[in-house]
């Protein structure tokens, strides 16, 4: 599957976004600790949340979905995540702590290393055993037995996921739990506020300090997945590189600081309670220094974005990625076949712009696909960008949302 784009069309309009991915997954992870429905909102069309919902019914979960609401409901029938539908998501991982503190034992195929990365699963599982849980690693598989008893635990990173995992497993047990070195991004805020709503006592909500005080059994409830800020940035990132003008709405401009005072002092940025307005004219005299980290620095997850940009701009831009060390080489590589100037050492790239002009490229991984398709549309000629089923995973329809913004871009199988 591939894109096939005729770049050059400066990008105009208005277009929204929807639910986050990394939102959706830690919030149905969450959802196996209780029978009760589980009702979210804004739950975007994606293949990794069909993929997490097809994990969720193979181990007896009741499903039902109609447009961007998911139902969840029932208990588990298997403690055992089935080999072929776990491996499709690292998400997957995320119904670990929950699963663990319900039904005290889980057999999880450990997803192992991508290509962004090698992502161990050491926190998540150093958490659990610190909670008294026994965890056996065997090969490519990880067995938790026993339900976790109340801990204070300090994270040695501020791991996304394994704050997620800690939290459900705490959420659910007898006595009180200080979990420190918390990540605070903002799907993981979401998934705490879905706690409370489940009736799970948190304090530190939203903080790198979080107390919850475990209760016996959570309930059902409603609650809405946040806008995915990695979407909007996309769709930001894709007007400013044709030097268009546009507004991209339902999004949360307070979840982007990082990367909005990167824009701001290159383009005319305006934002607004749900809306972001940019305007660009020309292309900026390089990025400056970036370095990703946990929120609320800069993302990673928005690194191959910027890259595309700095890849078309004039001057100079150095990024240093500093938490998946396969994330900055692949693009460089695929940029570099446009005509772009990336020398990569180490986690760092340094980039000098040029005037990008189309190739072939391939996708490897999500985000990376996303900075590819920018740089295409933003580039002199026709480029073709494979892997598009890695982009597939994490978008909703990508090239007929840029299309209404004015993109040439089309899909093809
Ligand atoms: N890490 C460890 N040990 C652990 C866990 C993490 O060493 O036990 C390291 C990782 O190797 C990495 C760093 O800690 O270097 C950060 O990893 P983190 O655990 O925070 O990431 P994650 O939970 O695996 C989530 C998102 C990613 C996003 C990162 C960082 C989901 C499903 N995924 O991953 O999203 O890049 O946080 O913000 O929430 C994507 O959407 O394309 C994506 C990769």
């Amino acid at each position: 599957m591939e894109y096939i784009v005729n770049g050059g069309n400066k990008l105009k309009g208005e277009i929204a976004v929807y639910g986050a991915k990394n939102c959706a997954l830690a919030l149905l992870g969450a959802t196996v600790l209780t029978s009760d429905e589980i009702v979210l909102n804004n739950c975007p069309e994606i293949i990794d949340v069909t993929n997490m919902l097809k994990l969720l019914v193979a181990m007896g979960k009741k499903v039902e979905r109609c447009g961007d609401t998911v139902i969840v409901k029932g208990e588990l029938t298997s403690t055992c995540a089935p080999k072929a539908i776990a491996t499709l998501l690292r998400g997957s991982a995320l119904i670990l702590g929950g699963t663990v503190a319900r039904y005290g034992q889980i057999a999880l195929p450990l997803p192992g290393g991508c290509s962004i990365g090698s992502r161990p699963m050491d926190i998540h599982l150093n958490g659990l055993e610190k909670m008294g849980v026994c965890v056996l690693r065997e090969g490519d598989m990880v067995s938790c037995k026993g339900k976790p008893r109340a801990a204070d635990y300090t994270l040695r990173f501020a791991s996304v996921g394994a704050t997620e995992n800690l939290l459900c497993a705490c959420a659910l047990i007898n006595g009180r739990s200080v979990l420190s070195n918390c990540a605070v991004e903002p799907e993981v805020v979401a998934l705490e506020q879905l706690l409370v709503k489940m009736g799970a006592k948190l304090s530190g909500i939203g903080t790198n300090t979080v107390t919850i005080d475990g209760v016996k059994t959570l309930h059902g409830a409603t609650f809405d997945v946040i806008p995915d800020r990695i979407v909007a940035a996309t769709y930001l990132s894709a007007i400013v590189a044709t030097l268009g003008e546009g507004t991209v709405k339902k999004c949360n401009p307070k979840h982007m600081q990082a990367f909005l005072q990167l824009l701001k002092s290159r383009f005319d940025v305006k934002t607004y309670d749900e809306n972001i307005y940019v305007k660009a004219t020309a292309h900026p005299y390089g990025y400056g220094k970036i370095v990703t980290a946990p929120y609320p620095l800069f993302p990673t997850d928005m690194q191959s974005l910027v890259m595309s940009l700095a890849a078309c701009c004039h001057g100079q831009t150095e990024i240093d990625e500093r938490l998946f060390e396969n994330r900055l080489a692949h693009n460089a590589e695929q940029l570099n076949k446009m005509g772009a100037n990336i020398s990569v050492r180490g986690s760092v790239a340094t980039i000098n712009g040029e005037k990008l002009h189309g190739a072939g490229l391939l996708a490897k991984d999500l985000r990376g696909g996303a900075g590819l398709v920018i740089a295409a549309l933003s580039a002199e000629g026709q480029s073709i960008v494979g892997g598009v089923e890695h982009i597939d995973r994490g978008y909703v329809t990508l090239a007929e949302n840029l299309s209404t913004l004015g993109a040439d871009i089309r899909f093809c199988i």
